[in-house]
């Protein structure tokens, strides 16, 4: 590779984003047929790395070679038959509601003050008017750099059935990898369902059981994961029941 050039800044931007050298190198090498055995081969083995960034082990990944403003359209035009709703907390989400009016699609905004994430409550009493076939979700809003409660807000997605949450990841997607979330119910269940939900492979817990006698009533939370969970679990005891 060349020297690099004397007037190269190196870019802090979300984006667009430093390039580094190896992968400059790689994309200075000629093109190869987008329909020959070679495509074939570098598809194979990117789809199940890709796997794991999405953190999905049986869904479909597809390869685009358009911008995310694309997808957009891609994600609106495939997935939205009535209405759409799409929370607006910057330049992003707003673009992505006016792509949805270009597409001639039914929309409407949840406008959320720029710098503040979306409330997850918010999105839930938009979607109880029934009026919403799909949600159209900037993960993290580059233009004020506030990420929003992903999690939560497909947990409101979900308890409402029928309706598609279509996420824009780009400037989340490899750069927040662990999701941090809160589960109503029953602990032992909720943490088993979301190991589950996850293909975990081990699970910590620590045990934190407050008295023998409610430990032997109840049961613990670890003890009741311990022996139904697939995974590998790993518990730590906290120093109080150590002491105790
Ligand atoms: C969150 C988010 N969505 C969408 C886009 C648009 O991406 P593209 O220019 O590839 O269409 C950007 C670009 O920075 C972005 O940050």
């Amino acid at each position: 590779m060349s020297a690099a050039r004397k007037d190269h800044k190196v870019l802090f931007t979300p984006g667009p984003t430093e390039v580094a050298p190896e992968i400059l190198r790689e994309m200075a090498r000629p093109v190869i047929g987008h329909r020959g055995a070679e495509m074939q081969e570098v598809i194979r083995d990117l789809v199940p790395r890709l796997r794991l960034l999405f953190g999905t082990r049986a869904g479909d990944i597809f390869l685009t070679a358009c911008s995310a403003t694309g997808l957009w359209e891609a994600a609106l035009r495939n997935c939205v038959a009535r209405r759409a709703l799409v929370p607006v907390c910057g330049a992003f989400s707003e673009r992505f509601y006016e792509v949805a009016l270009a597409c001639g699609l039914e929309a409407d905004p949840l406008h959320v003050e720029w710098g503040k994430a979306v409330p997850p409550q918010a999105v839930a009493d938009m979607l109880a008017t029934g009026r919403y076939d799909a949600v159209a979700l900037v993960h993290n809003e580059t233009a004020t750099g506030v990420t929003n409660p992903l999690s939560e807000i497909a947990e409101v997605v979900r308890r409402q059935g029928d309706v598609a949450l279509l996420v824009d990841a780009v400037s989340s997607l490899g750069g927040i990898p662990v999701e941090c979330v809160v589960r109503f119910g029953d602990p032992a269940k909720e943490i088993l369902r979301d190991a589950e939900a996850f293909g975990a492979d081990l699970i910590a817990l620590s045990t934190k059981t407050s008295s023998s006698l409610s430990r032997a009533v109840l049961g613990s939370v670890a003890e009741q994961v311990f022996r139904k969970a697939a995974p590998a679990v790993v518990l730590y005891r906290t120093a109080r029941e150590g002491a105790g």
